[in-house]
């Protein structure tokens, strides 16, 4: 080796590959202001759509009359249900099994539902012509408690399905009920609660809130009437989904629509339903032959599409007296607006939300959910999440605190007492998962070492006493959260959307020089895909990320997948990557072997290319091999050096992590401060260290606005009262608390890399950490439970109700 040679180290180290903190790739374009979102793409003749939507929460539609809009100048046409009727168009089906009004029929049923689509060669003419047109209501009474909607004389909401006593998911309880969901074993259950020494019983809500991603939804429909072609540049985390969901209600051959999904900003699970304004571009430019942007604005985006929760979860738990949990019963209200329109996988009405039983060994569980309509707008996505898990988490933490406070125990030391053990791994929970693999005793040890929490359980303990003898207004608490996520839908054996099977894929193509370009089915919204999945393939064949293009996000070029969302693309495409990049190092090894001149099974693999065992100076990069794979590949192979891999995973992945926040608040206020927010995360292998801590800080940032104020509220018309961000909570780096984060490796056995998913793990396991943080500080003043959001006026009113205002 002369002195120029590379080192094993350096040669690692060019690549690039797993473990490395590789920089951005997008962020080149992103920093300079370079990124190509919708709102960037301006066609020849391009119209302009905005929506008529409707002030009443439930009213029927008496008329419309366009007369004056259509006066406007610019204004081309206004379309209405009855239009979207001539094309069979005026109803959509949703991903819940549901069908969902594109515009009005007859009925709205919640406020700023759209009514009719104005379209103009501006979008102030547009805007203009919405304001002309003239819409007569008839109000009818609201339902916005979802305690309220199956009440014996409800109002009947949903009209169109007067008589159905079934729907997708089984039998209907009342005219204003969508399904019942059970899972888990009753008797059993029942008997664990009737020998249990110790039950709790509380009514733990999650609030409705939403992702509000900083782009909102959007879209570019284009009609070739001479080609019969249609192309949708929109913002989409699911395109070939959308594809096929366009081809199915459209009637057009799937092979002449084109779906382009360019930069995305921020999606949070907002972007992967179909909402009714890609239906009426589409349907405006196939009318007027042109292309048809519309762009929704921040109002519009918060108050009509997907919203996220509405969760309402009456949770028992049965323990032995010395802490030792037994049984595990949930009663679930599941408030899912006007349609039922949530995201998840066919089959499962309420997502994963049995994962409830969290990381701990319930011996049996019994869980029933049940979905009502109500006047609020339809959704029900997992933002940030994977499908309720995000609810599941927030209720198990919330009630191990509750059980831990009736039992006079610490939250940390009960948790250790009941989580899955190590050697129980793959283990099976009560309401039916397999979790992969986990090491929760070494996670939760290491927070508590790390935060010293012992040390911080004596200076709480110092200032209760010192808050009962008045020398301070200051309250501490410490909010502990474990939880343990369900992530990558998933095996086709038991996930789908509109029946296609949730695998997902990825094609690389090698070029001559070593260098190559790489497509798949997921869409990165902000995830960092262009730079780590070419960090799997540089580990996997030894060829520099720099040298991998990664392509998402056309339906034309990259292969069948179903998407990005709930941290499913690590878990599902990741494999894909992996699977694939290994059918290229098996015919690079077949080449290597022909032009060393010795059998493949004389080769090993070493960095970056095959190397003779025995003979170590005779090797060759996988740079040569590539350029031999387009001149002199063995006699009877084919030449170039490609595959495609579609996979489906064996099971989810199941990510881990132990959280940790501390708090202080004014109880003459409410003001609270996090003094500190200590997160452990455990996703197995680690492919780039430093996205995963910037997906954790911003996971963290969100559960920190979800827990402590953002939602979307509705007073009793219907209105919404939230709908802007003067009102909806959208913290900024100032109020952003600092983050300290942590990690544990414990790989997924059947992950082709161990990888498990990451981006939504804060958010499952920061919320209940702020809310465990804010229920503690008040605990010792004898509250059980306080709702969530925790903003300063609900503090405050806590603090009075608890009778310490003087
Ligand atoms: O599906 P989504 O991309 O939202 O979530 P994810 O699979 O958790 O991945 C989010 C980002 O974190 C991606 O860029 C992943 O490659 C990266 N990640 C990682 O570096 N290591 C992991 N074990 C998991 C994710």
């Amino acid at each position: 080796m002369n002195d120029m040679t590379p080192t094993r180290e350096q040669r690692t180290a060019a690549l690039e590959g797993l473990g490395c903190k590789r920089k951005r790739v997008e962020d080149v374009r992103f920093t300079q202001g370079k990124g190509n979102y919708i709102d960037d793409l301006k066609l020849p003749g391009m119209l302009h759509g905005d929506f008529v939507r409707s002030p009443h929460a439930h009213a029927r539609v008496k008329s419309i009359n366009s007369d004056e809009a259509l006066k406007v100048p610019g204004v081309l046409a206004v379309i209405t249900a009855e239009t979207l009727k001539t094309v069979n168009l005026a109803w959509m089906p949703t991903l819940a099994g549901d069908v969902q009004m594109v515009l009005a029929d007859a009925k709205v049923l919640f406020q700023n539902q759209e009514v009719a689509f104005v379209v103009a060669t501006d979008r102030y003419a547009a805007d203009d012509g919405v304001s002309k047109v003239v819409v007569e209501y008839e109000p009818l009474p609201v339902i916005i408690d979802p305690f309220k909607s199956m009440a014996p004389d409800a109002p009947v909401l949903r009209e169109d399905l007067s008589g159905k006593t079934s729907g997708a998911h089984g039998p209907r309880k009342h005219h204003n009920h969508i399904f019942e969901w059970t899972v888990g074993d009753k008797e059993l259950t029942d008997a664990a609660f009737k020998k249990a020494d110790v039950t709790i019983k509380e009514l733990i809500s999650y609030h409705r809130t939403h992702p509000s991603p900083l782009e909102t939804c959007q879209c570019v429909c284009s009609f070739d009437k001479i080609k019969g072609e249609l192309t949708i540049w929109g913002t989409f985390q699911a395109p070939h989904v959308i594809r096929t969901v366009v081809s199915l209600i459209a009637k057009l051959p799937e092979q002449k629509i084109h779906v382009i999904s360019p930069d995305i900003g921020g999606g949070f699970g907002n972007k992967v339903g179909a909402y009714p304004g890609y239906i009426c571009a589409a349907v405006a430019s196939i009318v007027t032959g042109k292309p048809v942007k519309w762009v929704e604005d921040r109002i519009e985006n918060l108050t009509a599409t997907s919203f996220a929760r509405d969760y309402h979860m009456t949770t028992e738990i049965a323990a032995t007296k010395d802490g030792k949990v037994t049984g595990l019963r949930v009663h679930v209200l599941a408030d899912h607006g006007a349609f039922d329109a949530c995201a998840d996988p066919s089959k499962w009405p309420a997502g994963f939300f049995n994962i409830v039983t969290g990381s701990y060994d319930f011996p049996v569980a019994h869980l029933t959910v049940d979905g009502v309509y109500s006047n609020k707008a339809p959704g029900g996505v997992a933002y940030r999440c994977s499908f309720r898990v995000t609810e599941a988490a927030y209720c198990i933490e919330r009630a191990m605190d509750i059980l831990a406070q009736k039992l006079g125990m610490d939250p940390a030391e009960l948790r250790l007492k009941n989580f899955v053990r190590r050697e129980q791994f793959p283990y099976h929970s009560a309401l039916g998962w397999e979790y992969d693999s986990g090491d929760y005793h070494t996670a939760m040890r290491k927070m508590m070492e790390t935060t010293d929490y012992a040390a911080l359980r004596r200076e709480q303990a110092d200032k209760r006493a010192a808050f009962k003898r008045g020398e301070t207004r200051e309250i501490m608490g410490l909010g502990v959260s474990f939880f343990t996520e369900i992530v990558g839908a998933g095996p086709s054996k038991n996930c789908d959307i509109l029946g296609i099977a949730m695998f997902d894929s990825c094609e690389i193509r090698m070029h001559p020089t070593g260098a190559g370009i790489a497509r798949m089915g997921t869409k990165s919204q902000g995830q960092g895909h262009e730079t780590t999945w070419a960090q799997i393939i540089a580990s996997e064949i030894g060829i520099p990320a720099d040298n991998i293009m990664v392509e998402e996000g056309n339906t034309d070029t990259a292969p069948y997948g179903l998407g990005t969302y709930g941290s499913r693309s690590t878990p599902v495409a990741g494999a894909a990557i992996a699977m694939a990049a290994r059918k290229i190092k098996a015919k690079a090894q077949m080449i290597a072997a022909y032009k060393l001149e010795v059998h493949e099974d004389d080769l090993e693999w070493d960095i970056d290319g095959f190397r003779v065992k025995g003979l170590p100076e005779k090797f060759m990069s996988m740079k040569d091999i590539c350029w031999a794979a387009y001149n002199s590949v063995p006699p009877g192979m084919e030449p170039g050096l490609e595959a495609v891999s579609y996979y489906d995973p064996p099971n989810m992945t199941y990510p881990f992590g132990a959280y940790l926040c501390v708090m202080d608040i004014d109880v003459d206020t409410g003001v609270y401060k996090v003094r500190r927010f200590y997160a452990l995360d455990d996703c197995g292998t680690r492919i780039n260290p430093m996205i995963i801590e910037g997906q954790v800080h911003g996971g963290l940032t969100e559960a920190f606005a979800i827990a402590m104020g953002q939602e979307i509220r509705y007073d009793e018309g219907g209105n919404v009262v939230t709908g802007s961000f003067m009102d909806f909570f959208m913290p900024t780096a100032v109020e952003t608390p600092h983050w300290e984060t942590d990690f544990t490796v414990t790989p997924s056995p059947h992950h082709p890399i161990g990888a498990k998913g990451v981006g939504e793990s804060p958010n499952v396991g920061g919320v209940p950490a702020f809310s465990n943080a804010v229920n503690d500080a008040f605990s010792f003043l004898g509250s059980t439970h306080i709702q969530m959001p925790h903003d300063y006026w609900r503090n405050w009113r806590a603090a009075k109700s608890l009778g310490v205002l003087g």
